[in-house]
């Protein structure tokens, strides 16, 4: 039985809290597949063997999620592409240069990869990892991601993207301006708080003392349990924030951003975030 963790964040009274100026755990929820009933929050579904291979099965996402379609081949979307094929899955990689300029890591990811356009990677993707610069998430082909999950690592360095005055004044999420671009994707966020190089590294089977955690947000509870568990695959223990319009608290400059956490100091770094920085 997997001993995945996932915790949620019960919304609601998490605003109840920061208005009334308590920061506490009484909205976070817990779940342990291996200690079912443990839960007190809104109803998220449990990660377990099995529904994880539903998941892979294609419950909700399509008939094979074996391909993981990666759309940026930079620092994130390498390591992700290298920890996916050691996990056994196909990936189709991809950048803004072309499928060609991509030779020296397909060779090095070996025959579970090939690189191919955003397009391609997009269509042959059972889901799908979007890890660009943020100031690029409108050339993500949105017509061969319709109906899938898109795990988002992107964060907002203004530096880099450019202002974006909804991001500026806390109005929207980078992952939110991406499920916008993406109307008819699930967009998770992904492995936007722990360092590429992590990735590979910091990962340790389930159950290990003091397991890393890592954050993910959607509007798509399926979505989020595809995060959950790949994250366990890569070695990571889960919190789930809830709604990609609290994605905003594991984000740049917050608490949680690219440390070392277990699950219960991710959970306090995320309620002690403030939404403009
Ligand atoms: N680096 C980290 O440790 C880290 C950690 C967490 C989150 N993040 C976030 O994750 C995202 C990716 O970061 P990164 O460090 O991996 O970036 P990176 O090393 O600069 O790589 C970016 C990749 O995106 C590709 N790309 C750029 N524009 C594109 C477009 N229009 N279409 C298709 N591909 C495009 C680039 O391709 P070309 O090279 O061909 O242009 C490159 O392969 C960023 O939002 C970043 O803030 C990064």
């Amino acid at each position: 039985m997997s001993t995945t963790r996932v915790t949620t964040f019960d919304t609601l009274n998490a605003r109840r809290r920061r208005n009334s100026g308590v920061v506490g755990h009484s909205g976070w929820r817990e779940e342990n597949p291996a200690s079912p009933g443990r839960c007190s929050g809104p109803h998220v579904p449990r990660v377990t063997h099995r529904n994880l291979r539903n998941i892979r099965a294609g419950a909700g996402v399509g008939a094979n999620m074996t391909t993981i379609g990666i759309i940026g081949a930079g620092h994130i979307g390498s390591q992700v592409a290298r920890k996916a094929v050691e996990l056994g899955y196909d990936v189709v990689i991809s950048n803004s240069r072309g499928p060609e300029t991509l030779a020296e890591l397909v060779t090095e990811l070996g025959p579970r990869a090939r690189a191919a356009t955003p397009a391609e990677a997009a269509a042959a993707g059972d889901f799908a990892v979007v890890t660009l610069p943020l100031k690029s998430y409108q050339d993500i082909p949105a017509e061969p991601l319709e109906g899938k999950i898109v795990i988002d690592t992107n964060n907002y360095y203004w530096e880099r993207d450019g202002r974006i005055p909804a991001l500026d004044a806390g109005e929207a999420t980078t992952s939110g301006l991406l499920q916008k671009h993406l109307p008819t994707s699930k967009v998770a966020k992904g492995f936007n708080h722990i360092m590429a190089k992590e990735i590979t590294s910091d990962g340790t089977p389930a159950g290990t003392v003091n397991r890393r955690a890592l954050a993910t947000a959607s509007d798509y509870p399926e979505a989020s349990e595809l995060v959950a568990k790949l994250y366990d695959e890569f070695g990571f223990d889960t919190v789930n924030i809830g709604p990609l319009d609290e994605s905003w608290r594991a984000e740049r400059d917050r608490p949680a951003y690219v440390i070392r956490q277990n699950a219960a100091e991710l959970k306090d770094n995320l309620a002690k975030a403030t939404r403009t920085i």
